[in-house]
């Protein structure tokens, strides 16, 4: 989606549809000019006690006046006091359905009101990512792209792709600087919703791979991909343990960004990549497996962020790393019981295949330590105990370093990607020991997101170090406005207001 500012009066802009926050705490100056357009529906609708600002309210009036807005769209906020990022995300998806309801390209959305500094620079971003979210769609897989014919048959006509809006309030820099930054954020997670919702024939390890190439000439950054050969020379045993039972060969992905100084210590962020997950020999069951082509969202949101990071230049020296890799089952596939290696020098008896993620990944964050980071940050759909744990609103978060996982609490706020803490202490540890191996690749039933974190922690070093468990949080359904139902790129943004504020961006 384009995105523009404008100063002028909202009034006179030139547009299909005006979108207008309303807070319940007394209309602001300049609203009556805008209500004249559409003779004084707002007013009308405010007398009658059908419009108050609260956040359900919502008026859509037409303009009788040529030139300027055709529609004028009223959404309430609530109080201008308790307005949050999240509330001003919420209400520009809900103005760019509007558009699409309406059958309009563009819109534009007024910032004006309430009183533009108790919104801020947080909000203008806010409010641009709400906007850039909501107008994702993934279609390229449909005949006929946008407005196909089987849809129409079916009586349902595909809205057309809202493809720019413009945001209305006084000039600022912090209107400017939230603009850009909200734009760039939600971009970078609509890349990673794209390369999420490809199905698993067609976003291989080796797609993704290429993509993340494609993606680094754009964002200006390096990138570097490792096959099969090059794992084996690493010692990268786990990775190629769990790639053995497919056809596809494995990839590991890093993305460089140098911002910082030269000797910098980096931010390394880790994503799993699986690009789909039937388990292996220890084979899951038929019913949503075909949800299992998300198994990679980790490393698409990790890929995104790079891609907002190399494109906004941000001024720290921050690294991408996403083992990738299928998990199938062939006549050469890992079993249940067997004893693999690891780059790190640790033996793992895999008692089930189905524990993959935290295989791949052990060698990457093994890999990740050899450059002595500031910090390392994980996300992978990890664990099924995850979704038993904390549902679909929070992503479980785990580690080894306490202001790190404060610092991401924080981002996961600010971003609407909320996660929590779960413990990590050593009686947990125990659960992994194995007869025969150094561990064992699974904890039994309880606590499985800890101990599958624990494994994780075996192989992070002395490397402050976190992980995001998003195996509730990546995908699903949502009564969000600014996202679809299907995947939705979390915890990218939630990685970007992270490395942001380490970098003082
Ligand atoms: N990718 C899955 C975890 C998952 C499950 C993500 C459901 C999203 C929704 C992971 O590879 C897996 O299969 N984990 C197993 C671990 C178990 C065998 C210890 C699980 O959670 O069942
Ligand atoms: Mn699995
Ligand atoms: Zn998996």
């Amino acid at each position: 989606m384009r995105l523009e500012t404008s100063h002028g009066a909202p009034e006179r802009i030139d547009t299909p549809l005006l979108a207008v926050l309303v807070v319940t705490d007394g209309p602001a100056d300049g609203l009556e000019v805008v209500d004249r357009l559409v003779g004084g529906a707002l007013a009308l609708a405010r007398s009658a006690g059908d419009f108050r600002g609260r956040e359900r309210d919502r008026l859509l009036a037409y303009s009788e006046g040529r030139g300027g807005p055709q529609r004028v769209l009223y959404l309430g906020v609530g109080s201008s006091g308790a307005l949050t990022p999240e509330k001003l995300r919420v209400a520009a998806g809900r103005a760019v359905r509007a558009a699409e309801r309406c059958r309009v390209r563009s819109l534009a959305l007024c910032l004006a009101f309430p009183d533009p500094d108790t919104v801020g620079a947080r909000g203008f971003q806010a409010a641009a990512e709400g906007l850039v979210l909501a107008a994702w769609r993934f279609d390229e897989l449909r005949s006929g792209g946008v407005e196909e014919a089987d849809a129409e048959a079916a009586g349902e006509e595909r809205p057309p792709v809202v493809a720019s809006a413009v945001l209305v309030a006084p000039a600022s820099p912090e209107l400017e600087r939230g603009v850009r930054i909200g734009h760039a954020f939600a971009t970078g997670e609509n890349a990673a919703r794209t390369l999420q919702a490809r199905p698993g024939n067609v976003a291989t390890p080796a797609h993704l791979a290429a993509e993340a190439v494609r993606i680094a000439g754009e964002a200006g950054l390096e990138a570097a991909v490792l096959g099969p050969a090059e794992m084996a020379g690493e010692g990268m045993e786990a990775l190629l343990a769990v790639s053995r039972g497919s056809d596809e060969e494995p990839r590991l992905i890093v993305l460089r960004h140098s911002g910082g100084e030269p000797g910098d210590a980096p931010l390394v962020l880790v994503g799993k990549g699986l690009t789909f997950d039937a388990g292996g020999i220890s084979i899951k069951p038929a019913k949503g497996m075909e949800k299992m082509k998300y198994d990679m969202s980790g490393g698409a949101a990790v890929i995104g962020a790079m891609l907002t990071v190399g494109s906004l230049g941000v001024p720290a020296n921050i690294v991408g790393v996403i083992p990738s890799s299928e998990n199938l089952l062939n006549g050469s596939a890992t079993k249940p019981g067997d004893v693999i290696g690891s780059r790190a020098g640790k033996s793992i008896e895999v008692i089930n295949t189905d524990a993959e993620g935290r295989l791949i990944l052990a060698d990457a964050l093994d890999y990740a330590t050899d450059w002595d980071p500031a910090a390392i940050v994980d996300c992978a759909t990890l664990t099924g105990a995850c979704v038993v744990a904390l549902g679909h609103h929070r992503s479980a978060l785990l580690g080894t370093d306490e202001e790190l996982m404060a610092e991401l609490r924080r981002a996961g706020d600010l971003a609407g990607e909320p996660c929590w803490p779960l413990p990590l202490d050593a009686p947990y540890r125990r659960q992994l020991r194995s007869s025969v191996a150094d561990l064992k690749n699974v904890g039994g039933r309880s606590a499985g997101t800890i101990t599958a974190a624990c494994f994780l922690s075996e192989f992070t070093g002395k490397t402050p170090w976190a992980h995001l468990d998003i195996a509730g949080t990546a995908y699903g359904t949502t009564k969000k406005p600014y996202l679809r139902n299907g995947p939705n790129g979390t915890p990218c943004r939630l990685l970007l207001e992270w490395v942001c504020a380490r970098s003082g961006l």
